[in-house]
């Protein structure tokens, strides 16, 4: 466009300027000379574009200099088009710029101002009718000296990239409030911040706000500009709005109208069936939902309908595929359900209405929409055989997606089917695909995704050389028994997981950035070759047969950031070469045979978050310098030959991220580590905030980690980010349980159980508010169960059995779910689920736990004080009635609950204060005597 404008702007002055004799005032070519010098040409800033400047030559009237026009009476320079003319630089406010007091349009667009503010000067050019700076890249606050150019009908600012230029919310009102003349209006992607001013121009034809930054309720005034055509307010996330809901504006202007991400809460109206100019729609994301309104029929000029990503439901009405003009039919990630009918127009170009819920045949007559280029069935409910023969005519076709539906994938007249040239991307994952054959033809494939499908043996010879062009190829869960070589040049992703290949492990092309082939039965040893593939990042070799060593290269590619070998028979030590500026993130070897020691230089590995290394043979003392990993937030040595006490660390922070440890069934002894347990940032604090990490190829690769919680061992995927436990089970540490402990309040499993710990279960793990498995059992634990564990709400597994607890079970929320095994094999615990009741001895074991030693770290909260006060004054009969009420009320919370409660708490109360006034008098009367 910018090219063509030049051509344009050019071929207009050869016209003029040949036409008349000019004589340009001296003052001005300096001027220009001067501005021409001040500025770099670099052509590298915008290659396809070309430096008008260059013709600026003083022996030739400044006139018929390219880019300058002239006033063919007064021969001053009125307009200046340096639009995509390579400039680099600055324009300060001493440009000579500026002496060009004439001019009426100016074009700075496609030029890279980085860096550079827009100059309050120009606001100087009082005679300025166009102001062009589109793609400039100027940053910083735009004057407000802007509004004096009340003359203005075309502005238009929007930087390309994301810079900070930025508009004052006073001033933007001052520029619509001054800028009385104003056609065109383009602001987008210029931060403005502010909420949208009432006064725009009558004139305004063309308004783009988007990526503003706009928020508060979209004025319907905006929609009733008489003469307005294009208005675009998309991804301003904090505006809402609402449709007008009778006719938008009287001549029904308006022919491209983008709303996306606005916010409006509504059905779609029947309004918009006014707007017959209407070319453009897009309402992606707009919280919208209903169903489409009849009205939209009346489009008839359509020919992009972006609807995508709302609630929309029903069914697709059959009109919409007869709208003449219609090319761009976005409906994905909606509801809408029921059957497509036939495709009566032939101008669709996309169909792409995948993650809905249709349903019934793919319709035949796809084959007669010949300018399709893309098709988006995915995720829905289609079914029936699709016959490939249906897309041999599409000759535009560029991508074809069938993914997960109900639907087979057929090939009914074998040899004469043949992809269009053009398919560039093919999803069928999950259509039931059975042989390759159908695939021969498509040689200009990027990505073909066949998972979950039906693919037996090998991968046929003629793939490896008509698949050239493939970049991401994903054969996942099939039944694939062997493959040779991959010998792909330009792939980057290989997706090979859960089939059934054997053999030894292919060596991806060194091309390939993500490889996955886990879940086979792989054996042999990893050839070293591995490493030739220089700029791998995800390497999956997990669950297969392989053995040996790990090859020592492995820890020299940087550019490595998964490693998964989980569950595989490697053996030897670890590699001792993790090097300075590894990106390794992930690195999973669970589940070998690997012995030594952790490598030290695993201390290079800045970036990585998941450890694991556990179910091996390794013989080491605590890793504490691993501490100094400042991202690690998963570390799991389960199941190795680890010993020794784990000592204090000097180090000031130790694993300030780390939300997972597993130091289970190794032979650790001493005391639990309190040090590190004062630590540990990312388990002290909660944050609901947090969000999910997000890696480059992560759609293909999910951490994952084994843990032991609520007494199962179970395979946690993807939730780590959220997930914190402490696993120090079947170890040898003695002494008691650190009461500092019961910081670590984001835990959600603490599992001791099966060590040598002694002495009483500390009260602060009443503030484990997240805790949901808790597992003590097999300790040497005494004492009575600290009232304060009824306050774990959460908690949904409790194990305290093989201990020396005696005394009253508190009773809580949660003491229902929780059967007698939880308890059993104590020396003394009494009450539900145990036994029947707690007897009279139960008030003074209460009391003996209040004011035990511990006392001190319970502060006696509304709650724990009325369970006391509730197990003093009832039976535990009535205890478990009132759990069963706590429990709806913490859980529904309904209004006449909470007065039972407050009635029954006061009743309570009641009778606790005459019990004690009856405990008064008895001692009274006992030392009258
Ligand atoms: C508004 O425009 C007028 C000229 O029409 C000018 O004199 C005045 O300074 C402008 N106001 C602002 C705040 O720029
Ligand atoms: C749509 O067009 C029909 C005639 O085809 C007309 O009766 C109806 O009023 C129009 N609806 C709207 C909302 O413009
Ligand atoms: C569409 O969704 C609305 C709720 O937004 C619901 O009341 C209505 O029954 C749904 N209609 C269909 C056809 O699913
Ligand atoms: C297909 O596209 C071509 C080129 O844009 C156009 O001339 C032709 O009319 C289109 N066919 C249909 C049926 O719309
Ligand atoms: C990949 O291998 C090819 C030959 O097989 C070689 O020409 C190319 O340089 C290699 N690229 C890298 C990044 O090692
Ligand atoms: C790996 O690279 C080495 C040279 O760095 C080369 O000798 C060897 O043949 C390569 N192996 C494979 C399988 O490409």
């Amino acid at each position: 466009m910018g090219l063509s404008f030049v051509f344009l702007a050019f071929f207009f002055c050869q016209l003029v300027c040949s036409s008349s004799i000019l004589v340009c005032p001296k003052h001005q070519s300096i001027s220009l000379v001067k501005f021409k010098e001040t500025l770099n040409v670099d052509p590298s800033a915008s290659p396809r574009c070309y430096p008008k400047t260059n013709s600026w030559n003083t022996s030739r009237d400044c006139c018929l200099w390219d880019g300058v026009i002239c006033d063919e009476m007064t021969g001053h320079v009125i307009e200046l088009d340096l639009s995509c003319s390579q400039l680099v630089g600055t324009i300060d406010s001493n440009s000579s710029l500026f002496q060009l007091t004439h001019l009426q349009r100016l074009n700075l667009s496609w030029n890279e101002f980085r860096g550079c503010h827009i100059s309050p000067e120009f606001g100087r050019f009082s005679s300025l009718t166009h102001l062009d700076f589109l793609n400039s890249n100027f940053s910083g606050q735009i004057p407000s000296e802007i509004s004096r150019l009340s003359r203005l009908e075309f502005f238009r600012l929007s930087p390309s990239s994301r810079t900070d230029l930025r508009l004052a919310a006073h001033d933007f009102k001052l520029l619509l409030q001054n800028l009385t003349q104003l056609r065109e209006l383009h602001l987008t992607s210029v931060n403005i911040s502010s909420t949208i001013p009432l006064n725009f121009s009558s004139h305004l034809t063309t308004l783009k706000l988007g990526g503003t930054g706009l928020y508060g309720i979209i004025a319907e005034s905006i929609f009733h500009l008489p003469n307005l055509e294009t208005l675009y307010l998309s991804s301003n996330y904090q505006l809402s709005g609402s449709f007008p809901k009778t006719k938008w504006n009287s001549s029904a202007s308006l022919m491209k109208l983008d709303l996306s991400r606005v916010n409006f809460s509504d059905n779609l109206p029947e309004s918009l069936g006014y707007l017959t100019s209407l070319n453009s729609l897009s309402l992606t994301n707009c919280n919208l939902r209903g169903l489409i309104p009849e009205s939209l029929s009346n489009l008839t000029r359509i020919q992009s309908l972006f609807l995508q990503d709302n609630s929309l439901n029903g069914t697709i009405p059959s009109w919409m595929f007869s709208l003449p003009s219609l090319r761009r039919l976005f409906l994905s990630n909606n509801h809408f359900s029921g059957q497509l009918e036939e495709f009566k127009t032939s101008s669709l170009e996309e169909i792409i209405l995948g993650s809905n819920q249709l349903q019934g045949h793919v319709p035949k007559s796809i084959q007669n929409v010949v300018n399709l280029t893309g098709l988006d069935l995915s995720n829905n409910n289609f079914s029936g055989n699709v016959d490939v023969s249906l897309f041999s005519n599409l000759k535009n076709l560029l991508g074809v997606v069938l993914s997960n539906n109900k639907i087979s994938l057929i090939n009914e007249n074998k040899g004469s089917f043949t992809w269009p040239e053009s398919l560039n991307v093919l999803l069928l994952a999950a259509c039931e695909v059975k042989e390759w054959e159908f695939l021969r033809s498509a040689k200009y494939l990027w990505e073909l995704d066949l998972s979950n499908n039906k693919l037996q043996g090998r991968i046929p010879d003629w793939a490896w050389s008509n698949w050239l062009s493939l970049i991401t190829l994903d054969i996942s869960n099939n039944m694939l028994t062997s493959i040779d070589s991959i010998p792909l040049l330009t792939i980057d992703t290989i997706d090979l997981r859960s089939n059934l290949l054997q053999g030894s492990l292919p060596i991806p092309p060194n091309s390939t950035r993500n490889f996955l082939i886990s879940d086979n039965n792989l054996s042999e040893e990893i050839p070293s070759s591995i490493c030739n593939s220089t700029s791998l990042f995800m390497l999956d070799l997990g669950r297969n047969n392989l053995k040996g060593a790990i090859p020592q290269c492995l820890g020299t590619i940087t550019t490595l950031e998964v490693l998964d070998m989980r569950h595989n028979n490697l053996s030897g030590n670890l590699p001792t070469t993790f090097s300075n500026g590894s990106s390794l993130r992930s690195l999973n070897l669970h589940g070998n045979k690997l012995e030594g020691k952790i490598p030290q230089s695993l201390a290079n590995c800045k970036e990585l978050q998941v450890l694991d290394l556990g179910d091996n043979h390794l013989v080491d003392t605590f890793p504490m310098w691993l501490g100094a990993l400042p991202k690690l937030k998963v570390l799991s040595l389960r199941a190795n030959k680890f010993h020794g006490s784990i000592q204090p660390s000097t180090m000031e922070t130790i694993f300030p991220e780390l939300q997972i440890i597993d130091l289970s069934q190794n032979a650790f002894s001493g005391n639990l580590p309190a040090s590190l347990f004062q630590h540990l940032k990312g388990m002290r604090t909660i944050d609901p905030s947090k969000e999910a990490p997000r890696y480059r190829g992560d759609t293909y690769y999910k951490d994952s980690i084994t843990v032991t919680t609520k007494g199962l061992v179970r395979e946690i995927v993807r939730i780590l980010y959220l997930y914190t436990a402490v696993d120090l089970s079947s170890n040898k540490f003695g002494g008691q349980i650190p009461s500092i402990m019961g910081d670590l309040i984001a835990l959600h499993v603490l599992n001791l159980s099966h060590n040598g710990l002694q002495g009483r279960i500390p009260p602060s793990f009443g503030d484990l508010s997240s805790v949901e498995s808790l597992d003590l059992s097999g300790n040497q634990l005494s004492g009575e169960i600290p009232q304060q564990l009824v306050s774990l709400t959460s908690l949904s597994f409790l194990n305290l059995s093989h201990n020396h607890l005696r005394g009253c079970i508190p009773q809580g929320p949660q003491s229902h779910t929780f059967e007698s095994n939880s308890y059993e094999g104590n020396d003394g615990l009494r009450g539900f689920p145990v036994s029947k009741s707690c007897g009279d001895d139960q008030v003074s074991d209460t009391n003996d736990t209040i004011s035990g030693p511990d006392d001190e770290e319970s502060d006696s909260e509304y709650w724990s004080d009325f369970w006391k006060a509730a197990l003093m004054g009832y039976g535990s009969g009535l205890c478990i009635g009132l759990s069963i009420l706590y429990f709806m009320l913490s859980t529904g919370n309904p209004k006449w609950l909470v007065r039972i409660i407050e009635d029954l708490e006061h009743n309570i109360m009641m009778r606790r204060r005459k019990k004690q006034r009856e405990q008064r008098n008895n001692r009274r009367r006992n030392n009258h005597f």
